[in-house]
């Protein structure tokens, strides 16, 4: 459920007209909805009331620093994956208590960071990375706080580029190995095992892999009491998936309901890593239709969002419904919608049916709030959207649209330093 619709027939997100917000800050536009986003870090978190967790939001997913700081007093931790997210969280006010680390490549200059800051734990994904991570702790007479991350090799069923727990992808590492790396974890006088993780990929739509990763990890759990390591974490990871199109995932309440249950007999807090759940559906980029162009076999609507600001379509084929600003008159056109961008693969949708646009006309691209700007890059020296954040009727710049100066700003000096080349 969210909060963009229509009202006399004009796109509303909340209160306000999409069309007013338009006229004040031009296009492409990220419009989010804070009601939304508040309404389904509640609506994931309360999933999982009959068992002690913690869910700590997927920074990647979007990390606008007004999403950060909504949920951070909504009560969530954050997952994150770079010194960049634990700047971001911080910054944000988010408790460092409740942040886990995530990735496959933390640099020490990383490491170091998320040490000083004190955070709840590392998901560490390779041997290396544990032996680096006691290292560096005891170069500041620390000790970190890890889990291990399983890669259970269970097919989520999803896209294989969002696919994370199979054995052929990078992350973390095979039962047999994480039972070796749990012993070298308490071997080292630097780490502290305390929890296990998995992640098995995005956009999942069915509860099977979960329950099966699950399952799996609970088994693990068993050999690790045998070796006298007793932990205290449970990290499932996130990728419970939302309905672009028309996919059926399963609601929280179902994963909760099934988690919780499977979980009830295991002394363990869960932790949650959801980042599209929340996030996805709280925002919609908003396009101005520049031309429309119709040859022997298709019509094009060209439009003023391009794959620069969201990748989606492009990358992974992913489907956006697309939708009129202002309500159709029942017209209808099929058509591909593209970019400006020189590339044949810049894309929002092909071969789609919606109400008949024209120039001029604006549309809306849903589901845009996860892995939507965050993905923006300035290709084609395009300068990247501005962001809206809206609460009833009220609304704020949450980023400002980026101007020609912003595509040069970091190589002005390299203008200057040219000479020196000679
Ligand atoms: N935890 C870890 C360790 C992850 O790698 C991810 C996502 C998440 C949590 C959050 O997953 P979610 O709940 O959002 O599914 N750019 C792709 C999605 C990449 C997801 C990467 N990892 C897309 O646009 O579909």
């Amino acid at each position: 459920m969210h909060y963009f619709q229509y009202k006399n027939g004009q796109l509303h997100a909340e209160d306000i007209a999409v069309a007013d917000l338009v006229y004040e800050y031009g296009t492409p536009l990220y419009i989010y909805s804070a009601t939304t986003l508040k309404r389904h870090y509640k609506a994931f978190d309360s999933a999982f009331e009959g068992i002690d967790h913690l869910t700590c939001y997927s920074v990647k997913a979007n990390s606008n620093l007004s999403f950060l700081k909504i949920l951070a007093q909504e009560g969530a931790g954050t997952d994150i994956v770079s010194g960049g997210e634990l700047f971001r969280a911080l910054r944000a006010g988010v408790d460092p208590k409740k942040i886990v680390y995530s990735g496959v490549g933390k640099k020490v200059v990383e490491i170091q960071e998320a040490l000083f800051a004190d955070i709840l734990m590392f998901n560490v994904e390779s041997v290396q990375e544990l032996e680096r991570i006691n290292e560096v702790a005891a170069g500041l007479d620390k000790v970190a706080r890890v889990s291990l991350r399983i890669n259970p090799d269970v097919d989520p069923k999803t896209h294989p580029y969002v696919s994370t727990g199979l054995k052929e992808n990078k992350f973390g590492l095979s039962r047999p190995d994480a039972l070796k790396a749990y012993a070298l974890a308490k071997s080292l006088p630097n780490v502290e095992p305390i929890g296990m993780d998995c992640h098995i990929g995005s956009q999942l739509t069915q509860l099977s892999p979960f329950m099966e990763a699950l399952d799996k990890l609970k088994e693990f759990h068993g050999q690790l009491l045998e070796m006298g390591i007793k932990i205290k974490y449970m990290d499932l990871g996130g990728g419970l998936g939302i309905t672009y199109n028309e996919e059926t995932p399963p609601h929280p309440e179902e994963l909760g309901k099934a988690l919780v249950e499977s979980l009830k007999d295991l002394d363990v807090t869960l932790i949650l890593e959801p980042g599209r759940v929340i996030a996805g559906n709280t925002g919609i980029l908003v396009t101005e239709v520049q031309y429309t162009k119709t040859n022997e076999d298709k019509t094009f609507v060209i439009v003023d969002a391009a794959m620069n600001d969201l990748v989606r379509p492009s990358l992974y084929g992913s489907y956006h419904r697309i939708a009129s600003v202002r309500e159709g008159n029942g017209e209808e056109m099929t058509a591909d919608v593209v970019g400006p961008i020189c590339e044949s693969g810049d894309f929002l949708a092909k071969n789609r049916t919606f109400p008949k646009v024209g120039q001029g006309d604006l549309l809306a691209a849903f589901s845009a709030g996860a892995y939507g700007f965050v993905m923006s890059s300035q290709y084609n020296s395009r300068a990247r959207a501005a962001e809206i954040m809206v609460e009833g009727d009220k609304h704020v710049v949450v980023r400002k649209r980026e101007v020609y100066n912003d595509l040069v700003a970091l190589e002005e000096d390299g203008l200057a330093c040219i000479g020196r080349l000679k």
